[in-house]
């Protein structure tokens, strides 16, 4: 591990170089008028001087004489340098929220590049990295609320007049500022050392406790869970758990503060013997005649202005944090960060099914030791409407997000329309596929993007959306919105509404037809008709099966009544796939689907309700 002045620099350079690249013209301006700010009070501290040691003169000769023109100088000056002051701090005022807003989206940027840049999704769950991810975003948001870019100016501008401050101390004796410094630094780092430590902290607690408690805050306070904690009563275990939670990760954070405040009393100590010896010093010298007044007066002065030498409180620790943030976000966007996020894909060749290849494909998840799928083949032709069958857990939505290129196989390979999903252009590949994943989205937007952003093109044009609607059975979504379709679909917006899980079946349904008719090739749906009645999924498949004709589809339900109009049906089993043929076949070949079939035909005629 590299030693703190080491990674303090890193930690600010990457600070820099991201508020830099953000906006040099803001970033130049701002750290000028620190710059100047923290040159000023240097020129107030000689000007003084020269006050004071001209006060016996003028007091004998009169303004006229050369004391009196000194002190008319310095005045002059400290009137100068109070306007130049007040410009100065309100050009600076100007620039740092200018910077600031440039450096919000800048590093939102770098977030969504780590977050959206990789084609593959397995880096969100790597759990180290999505842990940095969490908290790099929390951080930002809160450095920003903080004020990073502006703390950081300040801290600039005080280390700055510290410095020159010492430099003026200098003039008294050469050892004098060092030995300040000294003392100033050694109080700074013992300290300081809470303040470096305070983004590790963030990172190893958000992994552990505290963002079990972020989530268990969002649980109690979550529109989506207020049905479930009323219900089962969960409200109180709830705030329980959350107390104890939070409380140990705080425990931890103490711990680490704890550790790493031992050596503050020897701080405290090195502190006092610099202030206490160089002001001895002084006055023994101001004493003894060795300085005058005037001297005396700018050395006292210089020697208290290098405190910022020292810990600088509130604006060091929210810019050492912002600067930490920086430097995470930096490391991730080397590690994951692409600029050009992947486009919606640009409409393909019309409706030209595509064919899917899969050969030996194997797959792990990161977080898993045993392969999901394992010697998969399975190869489906342009046209083909394939439904996949298996038990909870066998593998079906792996499968799908592979067909998607969500995830890359371990080994073997997968084709859509000849293009492979390891090496060929993603990007392209996806223009050919649409999904309606099982656990899709439901955005709380209107229902034109809901919609729409099947294929962005035809997000505009509402009679172009109304088909792929009415294709998906939802046409009576749109009337129970007035035909308005700009209506969120949210109840928490102005005139937004919600909509019963079955209509946000056949909206998502929609969205994926919207991606057919901009030319997708695959139509993929994962159990989209879960929250449909029996009857309305038979008949919504059917309708299916007849309006996407060309396009491939592939459908996943646990309903085999309804996919029995399959062209071909397999099963998924023990990763790979066990059985392959039509509704007939796979019934007389009296194997897994035959088993399962039988069982729910049986129910339907005992009970009369296939659902079951
Ligand atoms: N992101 C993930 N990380 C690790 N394991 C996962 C992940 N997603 C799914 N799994 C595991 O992979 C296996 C296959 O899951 P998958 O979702 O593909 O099953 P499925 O056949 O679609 O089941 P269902 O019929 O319940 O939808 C399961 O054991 C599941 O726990
Ligand atoms: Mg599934």
């Amino acid at each position: 591990m590299a030693s703190m002045p080491v990674r303090t620099a890193r930690r600010y350079a990457a600070f820099t170089d991201i508020l830099w690249r953000s906006s040099r013209r803001w970033t130049g301006l701002a750290v000028g008028c620190a710059v100047l700010a923290g040159l000023l009070p240097a020129v107030t501290i000689i000007a003084s001087g020269v006050l004071v040691g001209s006060a016996g003169g003028v007091a004998s000769g009169g303004l006229s004489s050369t004391a009196g023109h000194r002190a008319v100088t310095a005045l002059v000056v400290f009137g100068a340098v109070s306007v130049l002051y007040a410009l100065v701090g309100a050009a600076q005022g100007y620039a740092t929220s200018a910077l600031t807003a440039h450096y919000v989206v800048a590093m939102d940027d770098r977030l969504a590049a780590v977050s959206l840049g990789p084609d593959r999704i397995a880096h969100l769950e790597d759990v180290p990295t999505a842990r940095q991810l969490a908290a790099a975003v929390e951080a930002g948001r809160e450095g920003v609320n903080l004020g990073g870019p502006g703390d950081a100016l300040v801290v600039l501008q005080m280390r700055l007049s510290a410095f020159v401050a010492a430099l003026i101390l200098f003039a008294y004796q050469w050892w004098a500022p060092l030995l300040m410094a000294a003392g100033w630094l050694i109080f700074g780092w013992t300290l300081g050392r809470w303040v470096n430590t305070l983004y590790d902290e963030l990172i190893q607690v958000t992994g552990s406790d505290r963002r079990r408690a972020e989530y268990l805050r969002g649980v109690l306070h979550g529109q989506g869970t207020a049905k479930e904690i009323r219900i089962f009563g969960l409200a109180d275990w709830l705030v329980g758990r959350y107390a104890d939670v939070w409380m140990s990760a705080m425990r931890l954070v103490w711990r680490n503060r704890q550790r790493t405040s031992g050596l503050i009393g020897a701080g405290i100590v090195a502190m006092v013997l610099a202030n206490g010896l160089v002001i001895s010093l002084l006055g023994h010298d101001a004493f003894t005649g060795h300085l005058s007044t005037g001297r005396l007066v700018v050395f006292v002065q210089a020697m208290f202005a290098t405190v910022s030498l020292g810990l600088i409180g509130d604006p060091q620790w929210n810019a050492g944090r912002a600067a930490g943030t920086a430097e995470h976000v930096r490391d991730l966007g080397r590690r994951f960060g692409r600029n050009d996020r992947p486009a919606a894909g640009t409409p393909a060749a019309e409706h030209a099914g595509a064919g899917v290849e899969l050969r030996g494909v194997r797959f792990t998840y990161p977080s898993r030791e045993r392969p999901t799928l394992d010697g998969l083949d399975l190869s489906v032709p342009p046209g083909q409407s394939l439904a996949i069958v298996g038990v909870n857990g066998a593998g079906k939505s792996t499968l799908i997000k592979l067909l998607a290129g969500l995830y890359a196989a371990d080994s073997g390979s997968i084709t859509i329309d000849g293009i492979d999903a390891a090496t060929g252009n993603l990007t392209e590949l996806r223009a050919r596929v649409a999904v309606v994943f099982q656990d899709f989205l439901r955005y709380e937007l209107p229902l034109r993007d809901n919609i729409g952003f099947g294929n962005l093109a035809l997000r505009g044009d509402a009679d172009r959306l109304a088909v792929p609607l009415d294709e998906a059975g939802g046409t009576a979504v749109l009337d129970r919105l007035d035909g308005d379709w700009d209506t969120v679909l949210s109840a928490a917006y102005d005139g937004g509404t919600d909509l019963s899980g079955g209509q946000w079946q056949r909206v998502a349904l929609a969205r994926a037809l919207t991606a057919v008719h901009g030319g997708a090739g695959l139509l993929i749906l994962d159990e989209p008709t879960a929250a449909l009645d029996v009857r309305a999924e038979v008949e919504l498949f059917e309708r299916l099966l007849s309006v996407v004709g060309g396009v491939t589809t592939i459908l996943v339900s646990h309903r085999l009544s309804s996919v029995r109009h399959a062209d071909r049906i397999v099963v998924v089993a023990d990763g790979r796939i066990a059985e392959d043929g039509t509704h007939d076949e796979l019934l007389a070949a009296g194997g897994l689907y035959a088993r399962m079939f039988t069982l729910q035909a049986q129910r339907f005629a005992e009970t009369g309700d296939v659902d079951a």
